[in-house]
Order: structure tokens, then sequence, then C-alpha cells
């Protein structure tokens, strides 16, 4: 019998994941089959306890429940304990659950894809939500010369930046708080998916930067919107979703599918051109 997985969450009509997986799967030519599984909000483990007694081998985990799969680990990847959050779930050999979070390498993945160089660049992160606590390990390991991370509620991007301060030089703050130019711009928030934009100054970008939101869409997210005109090469978070995916398939078989396909393939299911 082919090998299960699935991705969970709540909603999740609208999840692109059984797309990219069945994609990997069909062009890697593994023996596997990948659902899409809703299941209840205070029901979480009990499903992924059901899917495991039916034999399956891993899962994605998608909104609401990244925090409740990372509750429910036998054991978990260092990335999942920084980012107290689990994407990613494996059965392991004696029916421990494994997990890890692959939200962060999928977007670092995504710049290198696009050629963004992050190495002693100034970077900005906007944010200080779940999303942003998973992506601030990987942007690190890449040694950007500072990276700041600015929110809305200034208290919790100070918060964030103590608890990561031993990996490099990070700084929080409030929106108010941002001074200088910035080579990447990264939003985190999740504003975009109320088509808000947090305010920010006009000078925000040098001459050769890249904006960057981790949403995406069938349009440029209002954050590209304001981006685009004030001079910042523009990417939207598509490519980080196709990543982070490659790297849970990875991690759950072993070989490492080709993205670009993919990419193309999501993009046109959206209408829009790569
Ligand atoms: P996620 O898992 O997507 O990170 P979250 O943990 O609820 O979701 O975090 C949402 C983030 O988006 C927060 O940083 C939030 O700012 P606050 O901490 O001040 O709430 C930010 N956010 C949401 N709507 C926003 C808006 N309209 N303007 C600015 N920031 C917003």
């Amino acid at each position: 019998m082919a090998d299960r997985y699935c991705v969970f969450g709540n909603p999740i009509k609208h999840s692109k994941s059984s797309l990219i997986h069945g994609e990997f799967g069909r062009q890697t030519q593994q023996d596997m089959t990948y659902t899409s599984e809703l299941a209840p909000i205070d029901g979480f483990a009990a499903a992924w306890q059901a899917f495991v007694a039916e034999g399956g081998r891993g899962a994605n985990v998608t909104v609401p429940f990244k925090g409740d799969a990372f509750a429910l680990c036998d054991t978990l990847s260092h990335r999942a304990e920084r980012a107290q959050a689990v994407n990613t779930l494996i059965v392991g050999g004696n029916g421990r659950t494994y997990g890890d979070t692959t939200d962060g390498v999928g977007l670092v993945r995504d710049l290198a894809y696009h050629g963004v160089p992050v190495q002693d660049k100034r970077v900005l992160v906007i944010g200080a939500g779940g999303a942003v606590r998973s992506v601030l390990e990987p942007l690190l390991a890449e040694k950007p010369d500072e990276l700041v991370v600015v929110n809305r509620t200034a208290e919790k991007a100070i918060q964030l930046a103590k608890d990561f301060s031993d990996l490099g030089d990070v700084k929080g703050g409030g929106l108010d708080a941002i001074e200088g130019q910035f080579d990447v711009v990264i939003n985190g928030t999740s504003a975009s998916l109320s088509g808000d934009l947090p305010p920010l100054p006009d000078q925000l970008f040098t001459p050769h930067a890249w904006a960057y939101d981790m949403m995406y869409g069938a349009e440029p997210t209002v954050f590209l919107q304001w981006a685009g005109p004030r001079g910042a090469k523009l990417l939207d978070g598509l490519g980080m979703l196709v990543e982070q995916a490659a790297e849970s398939f990875f991690l759950w078989r072993n070989v490492r599918p080709d993205t670009a396909p993919v990419r193309s393939q999501l993009r046109q299911s959206l209408n829009f051109s790569d």
C-alpha cells in the first residue's frame, strides 16, 4: 500500500499543499498519497493519532494547529523548539512523533532561488507573530549585517529579538522605531490578509532593495503595491510555500524535488505570471 501523508488545517479547503505534494510525488515517482484533512478546532491531537493508527507516515500542519502539533511531539528539531511551532510531523520507527518546522528554510531557499543576498545586508522583518518566530533562526543563519524586527505591538518584537539574540545581531521595536534604509524588507504580518498596510517610512529601501511578503495571492499584496513605486524589487510568499513543502517532502522521502515546475503551475493556478 502507498505511504500516506496529509495536511491538517481548519479551514483546509484552500490549501495548496496537496497540489504541491502530488506534483512532487509524481515528479520523483514516490509510492505515496497526500490528502487534505479538516481537523476539529479542539481535536487536532485526536485527528493526528487516528491518522497514525490508520498507517499515516507524516503530515503537514497549517493554521491553527502549529502550536498543538508542537505540543504533542515526542521529539523536536532545534529549529522547531526555537519556533515553538511544528509544520511537519514524522512517524518514527517506534511510533513516536518527530516534529520539525520548514517555514524558515522555505523562506531562505526562496530568497536564494531569486538571488536575493542576505549575508552582510540590513534586513527588516515586520511582524512578531508565529510566522515571524518560525523564520528568525534560518534568517540569522544567513549572517545578515543586522536584523531588525518591528511590530505594531512593540513589546512582542522586543521579546522576540531577546529570544534570538544569541544567534546574531537582532534588534526589536515598534513600527516607529524603524531607522535608516534596508536591503531586504520582509512583511511577516497577517495585515495583508485584511488588505491592511502597517504605517512605514517612505525612504525605507536602499537602491537595490527587495520587498518580500510572506503572503501571496492572485494580485500583489498591499505591501508589495506600496513597495513597488518606492523602488524595491518584489517577491510574494508563493515560492516560500513551495520551498517549505519541498523541505518537508525531503524529510519524509529523502528525495529533493525540483521546485521550478511546481512554482509555475501554482502561479498559473492563481492566474498570475512568475
Ligand atoms: P501569524 O501566525 O500569521 O504570525 P499571529 O501570531 O496572530 O499570526 O501574528 C500576526 C502578526 O501580524 C502580528 O505581528 C500582528 O501585530 P500585533 O502583534 O500588534 O497584533 C500583525 N498584524 C496583524 N494585523 C495587522 C495590521 N492591520 N497592522 C499591523 N500589524 C498587523
